[in-house]
């Protein structure tokens, strides 16, 4: 066996964790609170009883609706109890300005992204018409709402409409239950022509790949497109469709790939209907089949309530409401309130417990269920190394080939690195000469691992291939705040220390990036910005990369996407492409259309009440208050732009197409492997010897 190499790292932190040790480094965090939310609804969905055709619920009675929901055992709650009972919460003015005044303060001077957003006409691959966000506050702050739940409704619409999964608004309030479709959906391209078929009858009624052709009376791929319309994931349609449809995705836990539904099939929103109405077509059978499906509905919140009145106390309104004794003005450190979050996420998954996996495990399924094969493990990929993000393995047909399935930046860099060594050593060792990256649904993470991973294959180079220009958005109170911070050694978005000065290359000494703003005018509309800088960036030491085969050869690397690579698994495809030529193969998406390599680049991520922990551990007053609801806001405070251009990577539309499209198709969408193989052929003839 070769020995593992070692590889020197700076001092490093990992995703939101930075605030603990003595470090000024940045992360951009992908991974809000509703994401962890959602990733656990996907886990609960696994474990609940299969789908029953049940009656039809009975007519409620004229008593509080939030009454019934909450006197209801988990099981039996159904779509119409809580739908009555959100709707039944009634509009409350001062929820809903004090909500705006906040929001419309954070992205009227934070948000970097503010006037970047009015452009008209953006692109393909992008499909993203201008958005005013201010003017939308306004717009909804002059609405006349029936319910407190369509005002809400209507304010995660606006912030939606920015299609940047890094701007989001989370509250609890809506978001207490889960709703899931017996079926996982996809959109395979068969003999040329797109449609929607099922990918999984989690309730094995035979459904299995049978095309969808009407949802509620619509075309189904025409209606999933517009679904995917409403998802904030991406600026490209294409992307948001593999959003909307299933997936595979890597299960750490058990070490291979399983299904994931998609946001249209499982959702925390509130759907608009209590079901939804499929018009199936099954091969061997020539009439259609029509089925109306009730969403299952998951409690997601363990909250006590027995009326209108209790559930906004116990679900919506945040802790220090219900608990004046809270000691609520003291700066909570950033560890801790990870720590908080952790906890509730912990709580939701814990709450339903059933045993048995009905969703996940319902393979093997017999070959006249599933004529594709229902299992998702890799007959012809050998695993050889697996870490907490990275999983290496040798196609078995063509063997000089390993496949990196990056499924997460969400890692600690050191320990992941060391894997990372001993899975290409592995690779050197097995005469593996190429490389294909597979970054499909991954949502991002640790800024400094997206540079690390870049440089396992491309070392030795200067400051600027780790490091993309950036800048933010200044006010007279930021100016302020980090005036109060600068030599705190907590790393955080507005400590000029964790940037390096793009002339000097070398990091600020002093708090000029902040204190001498820039102009920039955009979309007609001017504004200050900090100077040009970039994060300090980090450096692999050297270790046995040089003599393998792949190492600074683009010839000998490709990267696979289904533009599902986001945040800081966007910074790693963005320079693999732009800096070392290295091509890309996108799957998925509308077919005949461009698709993005990757989604929301952005820059940094950061959420209302972490700035205002930051203003607090400055002791600088904040001009944002709190929301009224428990929850939080996201928007990216920092920007960054791919070499030589002046446009935001984020509105960058050049930067975004993949060099070559892949079509899903009934196989390779369930077999990785098959997938993997149709890449190798194309990249490197089929046998690849
Ligand atoms: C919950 O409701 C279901 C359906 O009405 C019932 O079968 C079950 O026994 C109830 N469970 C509890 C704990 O009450
Ligand atoms: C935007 O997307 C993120 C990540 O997918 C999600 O957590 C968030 O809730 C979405 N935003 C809104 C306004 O719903
Ligand atoms: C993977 O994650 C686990 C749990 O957080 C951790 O204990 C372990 O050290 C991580 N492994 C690596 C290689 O970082
Ligand atoms: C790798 O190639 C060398 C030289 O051709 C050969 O001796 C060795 O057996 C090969 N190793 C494997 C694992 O195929
Ligand atoms: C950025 O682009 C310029 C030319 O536009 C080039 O000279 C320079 O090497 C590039 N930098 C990097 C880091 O690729
Ligand atoms: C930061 O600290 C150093 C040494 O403690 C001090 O010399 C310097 O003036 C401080 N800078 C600012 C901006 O407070
Ligand atoms: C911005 O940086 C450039 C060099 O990169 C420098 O010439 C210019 O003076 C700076 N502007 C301000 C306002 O500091
Ligand atoms: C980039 O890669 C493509 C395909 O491998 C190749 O044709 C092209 O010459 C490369 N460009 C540069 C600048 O190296």
């Amino acid at each position: 066996m070769t020995e593992s190499t070692h590889f020197s790292t700076n001092a490093f932190c990992f995703d939101f964790r930075c605030f603990g040790i003595k470090s000024k480094r940045i992360i951009m965090v992908v991974l809000s609170l509703r994401n962890l939310i959602l990733s656990v609804s996907l886990a609960m969905f696994a474990t609940l009883t299969p789908f029953s055709n049940a009656a039809p619920t009975p007519p409620i009675p004229q008593v509080d609706a939030c009454g019934v929901l909450g006197s209801k055992n988990s099981s039996s709650i159904t779509y119409d109890d809580v739908s009555a009972c959100y709707k039944a919460i009634p509009y409350d003015p001062v929820v809903a300005s004090a909500t705006l005044k906040t929001l419309h303060a954070f992205f009227n001077d934070y948000y970097v992204f503010r006037d970047s957003a009015l452009t008209p006409d953006l692109k393909a691959p992008f499909s993203c018409p201008p958005v005013d966000i201010a003017k939308e506050f306004e717009r909804i702050g002059q609405t006349k709402y029936t319910s407190d739940y369509s005002f809400h409704s209507d304010v995660s619409r606006a912030i939606n409409g920015l299609y940047d999964a890094h701007a989001s608004y989370n509250i609890d309030c809506y978001t207490a239950y889960a709703f899931g479709q017996p079926f996982a959906l996809y959109a395979p391209v068969v003999q040329g022509r797109q449609s929607i078929r099922i990918y999984r009858d989690f309730t094995r009624r035979g459904y299995d790949d049978c095309e969808v052709v009407t949802i509620d009376g619509e075309d189904a791929l025409t209606h999933l497109i517009k679904f995917a319309d409403t998802l904030n994931f991406s600026k490209d349609r294409g992307v948001r469709l593999n959003q909307a449809l299933a997936s595979e995705t890597f299960d750490e836990k058990r070490g291979v790939f399983t299904t994931s539904s998609g946001q249209y099939s499982e959702r925390l929103d509130l759907p608009d209907k209590a079901r939804v109405n499929y018009e199936l077509k099954c091969t061997n059978n020539p009439t259609s089949i029509r089925l109306s499906e009730e969403w299952r509905v998951f409690a997601l919140n363990e909250a006590q309530f027995t009326d209108v009145k209790s559930y906004v106390t116990s679900v919506c309104l945040p802790l220090t409401q219900r608990h004046q004794d809270l000691p609520s003005t003291k700066h909570l450190q950033r560890r801790e309130l990870e720590t908080v979050r952790e906890h509730e996420v912990r709580k939701r998954q814990l709450y339903p417990v059933p045993k048995k996996s009905i969703f996940l495990d319902a393979v093997p399924s017999a070959p006249s269920e599933d004529p594709t094969g229902g299992d998702t493990d890799l007959p012809t990929a050998q695993q050889l190394v697996a870490g907490n993000g990275t999983v290496f393995y040798q196609l078995q047909s063509q063997p000089d080939v390993g496949v990196i399935v990056v499924h997460t930046h969400g890692v600690e860099s050191e320990g992941e690195l060391q894997v990372a060594a001993d899975g290409l050593a592995a690779f050197h060792a097995r005469n593996i000469t190429k490389i294909l990256f597979d970054f499909q649904g991954n949502g991002g993470g640790s800024v400094n691992f997206a540079s690390f991973l870049v440089q396992l294959i491309f070392p030795n180079r200067g400051d600027l291939d780790k490091s993309l220009r950036s800048d933010l958005r200044i006010t007279p109170s930021i100016q302020d705040l980090s005036a109060a911070v600068f030599n705190a050694s907590e790393g955080h978005l507005y400590n000029a220390g964790i940037y390096l000065g793009l002339t000097t290359q070398a990091p600020y000494q002093n708090n000029d990036l902040f204190l001498h703003p820039v102009t920039l005018t955009r979309n007609g509309r001017p504004a200050l910005y900090s100077n040009s800088t970039t994060l300090d960036p980090v450096t692999l030491g050297g270790g046995d990369m040089a003599g393998y085969p792949w190492t600074n050869n683009p010839a000998n690397v490709r990267f696979l996407t289904d533009g599902r690579c986001g945040s800081a698994c966007a910074l790693s495809a963005h320079s693999l492409h732009k800096l070392y030529n290295v091509t890309s193969y996108g799957v998925g998406g509308v077919s005949g259309e461009g698709l993005s390599m990757f989604s929301f680049a952005g820059g940094a991520v950061s959420s209302l009440n972490d700035v205002n922990k930051v203003y607090a551990f400055g002791k600088v007053t904040s001009p944002l208050e709190p929301l009224p609801y428990k929850g939080d806001v996201n928007l990216p405070i920092l920007e960054v732009y791919a070499n030589g251009s002046d446009i935001p990577l984020e509105y960058d539309a050049d930067q975004h197409p993949v060099n070559y499209r892949l079509a899903f198709d009934p196989v390779n969408a369930r077999k990785r492997n098959v997938m993997w193989a149709q890449v190798t052929a194309h990249a490197w003839g089929q046998k690849s010897a």
